[in-house]
């Protein structure tokens, strides 16, 4: 079994750490995976792009690479384009998926395009006229960096004397700012595996915060925060949940994996898409792993999918000649 990994994937780059904002949970998804990999058998080996050149995967012959980066310059196209350049297939989506999911603004779009239900949003400037916002987004509201790992950057606007302040906490991050209609209920997240028609979606994970109320510290800061997967949801609802996320994934043309963010109305239950993640946490507390376990998937097996799923969005052409 193991002899057959090492044959079927050949030499193995798994690539963490680099230059984001998210480089320390990179590094420990990275070491999680290459751990996993390496007990299967798979010739697999650490790759840090911060510290080395991507023209060494191609020197060093490396046949595949299972990207467990996150954020700016590994989870957003660009290093995508360069494992195309250089002709080694890599987990996850492709170019375009990758670069849109980064920008949520411009994700939203693909899925209103396609009837996907997400919040309404506008996109902010300094000059912005934020009584027609808040007219319009109703309050509270949310307001945040569109590109993704700059959480940072998030405030939930109670007033509108309020929102200037929060566009101005959103710029320092990021150029492109969004205000976004608060959805008060349930969060949820959903992963997704696979491509095209044999894409399916794992169990939902369901968050759930100290408080009641919506507290972006409480979510990310304290340990009471609960992770139920099984998420409890009545059976239809979890199916529902699925189906959306699968679209949503779909949509955007996503491979191998990603994990959508979703809220519920707790008025009327009708769901709202945040988010897709395309390159999502790897640690031994991460939501995918959680989520997959559930399913009955070891975290083992899980790193073993998704780098048998690697591919290139580009094929040579049969005809090509120098
Ligand atoms: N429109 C919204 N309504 C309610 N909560 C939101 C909304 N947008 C973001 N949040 C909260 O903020 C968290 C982070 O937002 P998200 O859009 O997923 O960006 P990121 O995870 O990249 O920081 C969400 O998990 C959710 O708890
Ligand atoms: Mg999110």
């Amino acid at each position: 079994m193991t002899a057959s990994l090492n044959k079927e994937f050949g030499k193995v780059g798994v690539l963490f750490g680099g230059r984001s904002a998210e480089r320390e949970i990179s590094l420990m998804s990275g070491a999680g995976v290459l751990k996993a990999l390496q007990s299967q058998g798979i010739d697999a080996h650490p790759f840090d792009p911060a510290h080395r050149s991507l023209a060494e995967l191609a020197a060093e012959k490396f046949d595949r690479v299972f990207i467990a980066l996150h954020g700016r310059y590994g989870e957003d196209g660009t290093l995508q384009g360069a494992l195309e350049q250089l002709g080694i297939p890599y987990t996850g989506p492709g170019v375009l998926a990758s670069a849109i999911a980064m920008d949520k603004a411009m994700t939203k779009r693909v899925w209103l395009h396609n009837g996907l239900p997400t919040p309404d949003f506008v996109m902010l400037a300094a000059d912005s006229d934020w009584d027609a916002i808040a007219k319009r987004l109703g309050l509270p509201l949310i307001v945040k960096p569109a590109h993704e790992g700059s959480t940072l950057g998030l405030t939930k606007v109670t007033t509108v004397e309020a929102l200037p302040q929060a566009y101005a906490q959103a710029a320092k991050f990021d150029k492109a700012v969004m205000a976004e209609a608060f959805i008060s209920g349930m969060e949820l997240t959903c992963p997704v595996l696979g491509a095209g028609e044999n894409a399916r979606a794992l169990p939902v994970v369901r968050i759930v915060a100290p408080d009641a109320n919506y507290d972006y510290q409480n979510k990310y800061f304290s340990d009471e925060t609960k992770y139920l997967c099984p998420s409890e949801l009545p059976p239809a609802q979890e199916k529902q949940i699925q189906q959306l996320v699968l679209e949503s994934y779909r949509t955007l043309g996503c491979r191998g994996w990603a994990r959508a963010d979703v809220m519920v109305n707790a008025k009327d239950n009708q769901p709202y898409l945040l988010e897709i993640n395309t390159s999502p946490g790897m640690t031994s507390h991460s939501l995918v792993p959680m989520s997959a376990a559930t399913a009955g998937m070891s975290y083992e097996a899980l790193c073993v999918e998704l780098l048998r799923m690697a591919a290139l969005d580009l094929q040579p052409s049969p005809d090509w000649k120098v």
